[in-house]
């Protein structure tokens, strides 16, 4: 927890210079008390201080410290009330701590972060305060083991948070999502005993009845790969294949708690990919919500299904006015970008700008791949519509897929597979397991679409 008042009753006395190495943090003459780093005055931005906020609160646990004051006057003099939620977002991730079922279970002490330094900001601070918790939500989701997480399970739980908040929910079944005509979900969501549930969940914090925006979130809760089964160690974390629909819950909560004046709908396919006897095969040939036909190359390939009868349903059911779609969709793309950077395609140039503005508030990194139209013919099929596989071109193939099905609506896709989880944390406020990529990113987002 982050306050700007009651400094005298921190342990701690930390320091923000800037005349160190970046993020080095040493400890000072007096006993408890530190300085933080944070490299070139010039060079200072927010992401520094997310990062050295994470560090430092860290640092001071570790030593059994409960408590600390930061001086931050330097760092906000440059930065202000945006450097204030930066710092707060970054002490407030540190202390995240994935969920266990140990009988033993013992909680986390918690610590609380002063800024002195702070002209003003409370709002600021309270603002970051409800985009960390949103983002620890995501991840708490994503950590979740696929029995204590099934489509159901996850439709609950997003619900619930969302009714918290006096949003509008609904969540579709399969008799429903039949009645829809999306077959493509279904084909992946009956190869389960865990029935496939389409959640939805409307922020309508924007003018009366303005179009919304829709975020799309791939919700598989476990991906086995089906019928194309997958080998042991491709399937060892693929309890969060449904980061995508983590990350889209995390930003609405966040958005409606904050009051953002932005209308917003979340639509999260949730499904399991497992193998039962009425499941899809290769070679098969599905309709979608769309009308348009899918050649099954791979039952392996099964993000871009729900996800191509999600967009659907946001363009028809949900009118968007423009679409973003995040997901844990190819392991090409983990290979090109690693832990590091979400790949993304857009068919709108203006609507990519918006993103790449919102990731530089965010500090989250994103790079844009070709779209040419060669890659299209790709996924053709000589029997079909659209094919689910591609012969190489992996990540590009399969955001083009999902374009497919949203026309001309200005429409980002965003590929989280290689960023949505990580075993070795390259920024100082992740943990181990799942990142919670995106929240903050699409939060921002849709924040500049206000009004
Ligand atoms: N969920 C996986 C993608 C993935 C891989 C996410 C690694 C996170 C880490 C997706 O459903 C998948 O299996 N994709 C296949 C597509 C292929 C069969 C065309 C892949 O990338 O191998
Ligand atoms: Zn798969
Ligand atoms: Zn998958």
């Amino acid at each position: 927890m982050m306050k700007l008042w009651n400094q005298e009753a921190a342990q701690w006395r930390l320091e923000l210079s800037m005349d160190g190495e970046a993020l080095s943090l040493r400890m000072g003459d007096a006993p408890r008390q530190m300085t933080v780093a944070l490299g070139k005055r010039e060079d200072l931005n927010c992401e520094i201080l997310r990062q050295a906020a994470a560090k430092a609160v860290k640092s001071v646990r570790d030593l059994g410290g409960e408590s600390a004051v930061l001086d931050a006057a330097p760092a906000l003099e440059a930065l202000g009330e945006e450097g204030l939620a930066a710092l707060a977002l970054g002490a407030e991730l540190a202390g995240y701590r994935q969920p266990d079922w140990k009988q033993a279970h013992k909680e986390q002490k918690p610590f609380t972060l002063y800024v002195a330094g702070a002209p003003e900001g409370e709002k600021a601070v309270q603002e970051a305060a409800v985009l960390a918790k949103a983002v620890c939500f995501a991840r708490d989701l994503t950590n979740c083991p696929a029995n204590r997480l099934t489509p159901e399970i996850m439709a609950q739980r997003v619900t619930e948070a969302a009714k918290a908040l006096g949003l509008e929910t609904q969540i579709v079944d399969e008799k429903e999502a039949r009645a829809l005509g999306m077959e493509a979900f279904l084909a992946v969501g009956e190869s389960s005993g865990n029935p496939p549930r389409l959640i939805i969940v409307r922020y309508k914090g924007g003018q009366e009845g303005a179009r919304p925006i829709v975020l799309v979130g791939k919700g598989v809760t476990f991906d086995s790969g089906g019928y194309s089964l997958k080998q042991a160690a491709g399937m060892k974390g693929m309890n969060s294949d449904m980061a995508g629909g983590a990350a889209v819950s995390g930003a609405i909560l966040a958005l409606a708690e904050n009051k953002v004046p932005v209308n917003v709908t979340a639509v999260i396919p949730a499904v399991e990919n497992r193998i039962s006897p009425v499941s899809f095969l290769p070679s098969d040939v599905i309709g979608s919500m769309s009308g348009k036909t899918i050649q099954i190359g791979s039952t392996d390939a099964e993000g871009r299904l729900i996800l191509a009868d999600a967009v659907t349903y946001a363009i028809q059911k949900e009118n968007a006015a423009k679409v973003v779609d995040i997901a844990t969709l190819t392991g090409a793309m983990a290979r090109m970008f690693g832990h590091v950077t979400t790949g993304y395609l857009s068919n709108c140039d203006a609507f990519s700008a918006q993103l790449e503005a919102a990731a530089v508030k965010s500090g989250e990194k994103f790079w844009r791949l070709p779209t040419f139209p060669e890659y299209r013919k790709m996924i053709d099929s000589p029997v079909a519509d659209l094919y689910n596989t591609s012969d190489g071109a992996g990540a590009i193939a399969a955001g083009l897929f999902v374009g497919a099905f949203a026309g001309d609506t200005p429409w980002i896709h965003l590929d989280i597979a290689g960023t949505s989880s990580t075993s070795a944390p390259h920024k100082e406020y992740q943990a181990k397991g799942a990142t919670g990529v995106g929240v903050t990113t699409l939060y921002e987002l849709c924040k500049s679409m206000e009004g």
